[in-house]
């Protein structure tokens, strides 16, 4: 009932709703809506209420709740389960957890992780103020095509950042976001599959919004928040549903037809595209230029007279400052 007042104000958000006509609408009492004005300003939406008028949303809920979430995610994915919870150690740990009793795809969204978890084991620090998520996903197709979707999850978050805050940022390969050459969003992209066949995929990305933050290690100047860069403290629940309805599209693209139908897009976003970089794995680093990428995800990379395919890595521009 909460998610249906949430959407009632929300529809209204140019003229005032009266008590009464929120009761009469939702066939509940006076008092129940008063209770369910309450507890959506508890959850920080900023409500006026005048006198013989009624109720006028001013500001949105900061809690990235189903109820409140779910009014911008569109039609066809309503029907993926919006999971959340105040603080938990990891989203992609909890999204494992809830997969063993729920059989189909679903979001887990947290407002903080205080064991938050970034690609080869580095911590992710995570304080209120940012969107921490992770996607459950069910696909059909081989595990070896799995790291590829990464690349189509950071394709969501910035189909997401943009549609509804038109700002551009670009594409570090595999999982990094960068705005302002700095990381604005990491990707961690787990499953759980055996031999020849995926149980289920768990891609969590993180996304600086209104705080700062990155692995625990890295100084300040690496990363960046949308905060920063609008210089306003950022409504998360339109971005969120946004990021919603990216994210269960784009991944579904990859799991049908890899990524032939954005590649195009995604070179465009690529910011080592034609870059002279090092691909940093497992502590060994050799120098090349990026010439593409592959439809299943791999970075094409030309060294030493050599073409060679990675499907994973650690990559960093050469003779740049800044993040990438
Ligand atoms: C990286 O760049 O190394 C990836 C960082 C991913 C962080 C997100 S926050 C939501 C999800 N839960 C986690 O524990 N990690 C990912």
């Amino acid at each position: 009932m909460r998610s249906r007042v949430f959407r009632l104000l929300l529809e209204n958000r140019d003229r005032h709703l009266s008590g009464e006509k929120i009761s009469e609408m939702l066939g509940i009492s006076r008092a129940a809506v008063w209770k369910h004005i309450a507890a959506i300003k508890e959850d920080g939406a900023i409500i006026e209420s005048v006198s013989n008028k009624g109720y006028l949303l001013l500001s949105l809920p900061d809690k990235l709740k189903k109820e409140y979430v779910s009014p911008f995610v569109e039609e066809t994915y309503q029907d993926k389960k919006i999971f959340w919870t105040e603080t938990i150690d990891s989203t992609n740990k909890y999204a494992k957890q809830i997969a063993a009793e729920e059989p189909g795809e679903f979001v887990v969204f947290a407002e903080a992780q205080d064991n938050g978890r970034g690609r080869l084991g580095r911590v992710w620090e995570s304080p209120k103020g940012n969107i921490y998520a992770s996607f459950l996903l069910r696909k059909d197709m081989m595990p070896e095509r799995a790291a590829g979707i990464t690349l189509a999850a950071a394709m969501a978050v910035i189909d997401a950042v943009e549609s509804t805050l038109c700002i551009r940022p670009s594409i570090k390969w595999p999982n990094d976001i960068i705005l302002e050459g700095k990381k604005l969003c990491g990707i961690l992209t787990e499953m759980s599959a055996e031999i020849d066949k995926i149980e289920y995929l768990v891609i969590g990305p993180g996304i600086n919004v209104n705080a700062r933050v990155g692995y625990s290690e890295d100084l300040e100047d690496k990363v960046i928040s949308l905060r920063d860069v609008l210089g306003m403290k950022i409504d998360r629940l339109e971005l969120a549903g946004a990021l919603v309805n990216a994210m269960f599209k784009r991944c579904a693209d990859y799991a049908e037809h890899g990524l032939k139908n954005m590649i195009e897009d995604y070179q465009k976003r690529s910011c080592i595209l034609g870059k002279e970089v090092f691909i940093i794995k497992n502590g060994q680093q050799r120098a090349g230029i990026v010439t593409g990428f592959t439809e299943n995800g791999e970075l094409k990379f030309e060294s030493e007279g050599e073409t060679l395919y990675i499907a994973t890595g650690e990559v960093s521009v050469r003779g740049l400052n800044g993040y990438i």
